[in-house]
């Protein structure tokens, strides 16, 4: 890993918001004889070089899909490995994310019974640890599913509705947006998946739709701060047109 970015990316025109859905920590494991778990492991330094890219770039928001409402389904091992590596990453590196200027956010279902205590402290410590940093947040997506947080927005306007203190006919879309999870968080401009696969797997359903999709066949431990860059200028070469027409006037 270089440790600073080699690729050639306009700086001038980086995304504010970029969301990673890391995947491939398995595949990468399996064609090593490795534990899947040993994947994870793996794809801690390939965050934190990232992080560090983003932070060369000058992106403001970084959104990570680090466990979604659907990995419970995982065997109890993995998901075990997943909560106590997500409680060991904070303990190791939340002063690193500090001195960086890193605001850590965790985005998602950390009330859940099933996020063990520990973990639960661990992540309130590094939010208060960081909250008043802006260099750039870092979104932790954990235990968060797309689907199940539009629900949850649903439900805040449906009881303002039913106590009487909001109309229905003032529902818009940005009342949703302000009841979503992060409502300061803007939209993401760019959403990467790694390792081959081409789906948006319940990641930020609401906030993605005009975001670009970049997909790469890099598998998450793999990825560092060029294969980022690499990422930043393909969305560089995008025409956003967000649902208006392509400009056809002669020049
Ligand atoms: C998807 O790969 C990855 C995950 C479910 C976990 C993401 C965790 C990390 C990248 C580790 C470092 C970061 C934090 C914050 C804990 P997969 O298991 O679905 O891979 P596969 O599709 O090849 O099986």
């Amino acid at each position: 890993m270089a440790d600073y970015i080699t690729v050639d990316v306009d700086r001038d025109a980086i995304p504010r918001h970029v969301g990673i859905i890391m995947d491939g920590n398995g595949r990468w494991a399996n064609a090593r004889d490795l534990h899947r778990t040993q994947g994870h492991a793996a794809g801690e330094p390939a965050l934190f070089d990232v992080v560090h890219g983003a932070l060369e770039l000058g992106v403001k928001w970084l959104t990570v899909y680090t466990f979604s409402t659907e990995n419970w389904d995982r065997d109890e091992f993995e998901v075990s490995f997943l909560m106590q590596f997500n409680v060991d990453l904070l303990e190791r590196r939340r002063d690193e994310l500090n001195e960086l200027g890193v605001r850590v956010i965790f985005m998602g279902d950390i009330e859940d019974d099933r996020v063990p205590e520990i973990l639960r402290d661990r992540i309130h410590s590094a939010e208060e640890l960081t909250s008043d940093n802006t260099t750039m947040t870092m979104v932790f997506a954990f235990n968060y599913g797309g689907r199940v947080e539009i629900v949850d927005a649903v439900r805040h306007i449906a009881a303002a509705v039913a106590n009487g203190s909001l109309s229905a006919d003032d529902i818009d879309e940005s009342m949703l947006s302000r009841n979503l999870y992060l409502a300061d968080m803007p939209d993401p401009d760019l959403i990467i998946r790694t390792s081959g696969e081409h789906r948006t797997s319940n990641f930020l359903l609401w906030q993605a739709a005009y975001s670009e999709y970049v997909f790469t066949s890099v598998l998450w431990p793999d990825f560092d701060r060029d294969e980022l860059a690499r990422c930043i200028s393909e969305y560089q070469q995008r025409d956003r047109r967000y649902g208006g027409a392509v400009d056809r006037s002669p020049t």
